[in-house]
């Protein structure tokens, strides 16, 4: 076995480059956020000059903006342009059905919103994020919440089930503030056999904005292993 590090990096590149090829000339596109869709749009970027292509990017976090801006990907808005062609994103969980787990890095609203935007939804990441539940090895799902309602929402959470923690920032005293000035909620639900359903449930307490579930979004998936991709697309 390579070592982690090494394999990890190497299968993020090779899973960037293979959702790039789904980027088309006068295509707009959705760009997720995360450490492996980083590759995807620097690619995209190299893609945009070698082929004089003309894409336009929809960036789901300042991480994406800025990223785009570097590697010269002309950005629009949602405003401009409501319906995407295509989005390239991470995952933090990806289960058998293709449902995922996202939000990790705290940009699930955008990401949720562009994905629904999108004729087509690709997802790339390494194979330590395939399980067979959403919610193994005690991975919280997180939710974008109103501060307001976020000692509501970790109440109501926990008489369905769930165990919440306000996520608390790095390189900053007190709670994540998410790039629409939100909090995020961390919440562990154990194995979630039905995401649907728990969707249905977060989605009716007030003071949620939006939860990492994405049930039923993703289209194909490209999961990168030590010495390969594997590409799964998801039965309609
Ligand atoms: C951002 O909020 C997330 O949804 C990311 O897409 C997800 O965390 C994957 O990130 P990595 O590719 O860095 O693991």
């Amino acid at each position: 076995m390579k070592p982690r590090k090494e394999w990890v990096e190497k299968a993020k590149k090779n899973v960037a480059l293979d959702a790039v090829k789904h980027v088309k000339d006068g295509f707009v596109v959705g760009l997720g956020s995360g450490s492996t869709v980083a590759y995807a749009i620097e690619e995209i970027g190299h893609k945009i000059r070698r082929e004089k292509l003309h894409v336009l990017g929809v960036p789901t976090s300042y991480q994406s903006f800025m990223l785009a801006i570097k590697h010269g990907i002309p950005i629009t808005t949602l405003e401009e342009h409501p319906i995407l062609d295509l989005t390239i994103d991470g995952a933090d969980q990806i289960d058998d059905e293709l449902n995922l787990i996202k939000g990790m890095g705290g940009a699930l609203t955008r990401e949720k919103i562009v994905a629904f935007a999108s004729k087509k939804l690709v997802i790339v990441a390494d194979e330590r994020k395939k399980v067979k539940f959403l919610g193994e090895n005690n991975h919280p799902l997180p939710i974008e919440v109103l501060l307001f309602a976020a000692q509501l929402v970790m109440l109501k959470i926990r008489e369905i089930g769930g165990k919440s923690v306000l996520r608390e920032g790095k390189g900053k005293v007190g709670p994540v503030i998410t790039d629409n000035g939100n909090v995020i909620i961390d919440s562990n639900f154990g194995l979630i056999h039905k995401p649907a359903e728990l969707e249905l449930k977060l989605k009716s307490i007030p003071g949620v904005v939006e939860t990492g579930l994405f049930v039923k979004m993703a289209d194909i998936v490209y999961i990168g292993k030590p010495d390969s991709t594997e590409k799964i697309e998801r039965k309609k």
